[in-house]
């Protein structure tokens, strides 16, 4: 029998992380309660699912775990409303519903052979801590070229996924860059935005991608610099955020001119987004 694309997959809450110092960020990492489910559950690096909270509603939230990674998958939320707040409220052990893979994720096939430099700014890192633990998996490694991580946030304390970042460091196939917007006590790593960081290090753009996500003021001055290094608007990924319902690109939530954002998207290369209406 089809599946019924508007029924959430029964998952349980296996581990929550909080992510960071307001503690308004955590890291759910959930597994399906039915075997068969995860495996139509087949995603790739830069998808999207609906989360549904009984009694809440439901909201869309990048898949932050690697695909490579079978036993489970790991979303990160940012507290903001209705729902989200009422994921933050969850425990351990009790069950929500998902609703997904959706959207067109990371042109991967291209991305394949290819240099990676990933320029990412504050909880936008999900789906491209999703990406970097894909590429610097032992069995994708050797399909990529060099992979650079650009990473800032405001503070120390509001870096996630500070466990993968110490893995990351210690690796010698991965150039990592992170930093925070300001001096703090405590901190010795790189200091300055993530578009200042972008421009000291520039990363060159032969044979690359840049995938860019953060929030707009940081896209906004990082896309002149990754331009200024010359990175032709075709080969810069960037993923929307836009407001969505139903996911499928069946009720016209998100559409901007002739394109489903939920379904054509997220990810556009800037090439792309410059053919559309400024409706984003
Ligand atoms: C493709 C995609 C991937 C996303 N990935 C993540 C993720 O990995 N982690 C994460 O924390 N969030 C992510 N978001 C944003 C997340 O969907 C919203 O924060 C969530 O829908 C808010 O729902 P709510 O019921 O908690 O808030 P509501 O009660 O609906 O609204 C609370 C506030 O959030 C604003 N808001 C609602 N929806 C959005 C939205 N889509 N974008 C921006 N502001 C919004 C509202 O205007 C309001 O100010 C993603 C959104 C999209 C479209
Ligand atoms: S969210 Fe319904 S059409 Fe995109």
């Amino acid at each position: 029998m089809m599946h019924n694309p508007y029924l959430p997959y029964p998952v349980d809450v296996r581990k929550i992380t909080l992510e960071n110092e307001a503690k308004d960020i955590k890291t759910f990492e959930l597994v399906f309660q039915d075997d068969a489910d995860r495996e139509r559950f087949a995603f790739r690096c830069g998808q999207f699912a609906e989360l549904s909270v009984l009694g809440a509603g439901e909201c869309p939230i990048g898949i932050a775990s690697s695909p490579m990674e079978t036993e489970y998958v790991e979303f990160t939320v940012k507290k903001a409303g209705v729902v989200t707040s009422a994921l933050h409220d969850l425990e351990e052990e009790v069950s929500i519903g998902v609703r997904g893979p959706y959207g067109n994720g990371f042109p991967m096939e291209e991305l394949e052979g290819s240099n990676v430099v990933i320029v990412a700014g504050g909880f936008a890192f999900t789906t491209l801590r999703s990406l970097t633990n894909y590429i610097l998996h032992p069995d994708n490694r050797h399909r990529f070229g060099e992979l650079t991580v650009i990473y800032g946030a405001r503070t120390p304390g509001e870096l996630i996924y500070k466990y993968d970042l110490e893995a990351w460091a210690q690796r010698k196939d991965l150039q990592l860059h992170v930093t925070v917007d300001t001096e703090h006590e405590g901190w010795d790593g790189l200091v300055g935005f993530v578009p200042t960081i972008l421009s000291q290090v520039a990363p060159s753009p032969g044979n690359a991608f840049a995938v860019v996500c953060g929030p707009p003021i940081m896209i906004k001055f990082s896309l002149p610099v990754l331009a200024q290094l010359s990175f032709p608007a075709s080969r810069i990924l960037n993923s929307l955020e836009m407001r969505m319902k139903c996911g499928i690109g069946k009720c016209g939530r998100c559409n901007i001119g002739d394109k489903y954002v939920c379904k054509d998207g997220p990810v556009f290369t800037v090439d792309e987004l410059q053919h559309l209406p400024q409706e984003y």
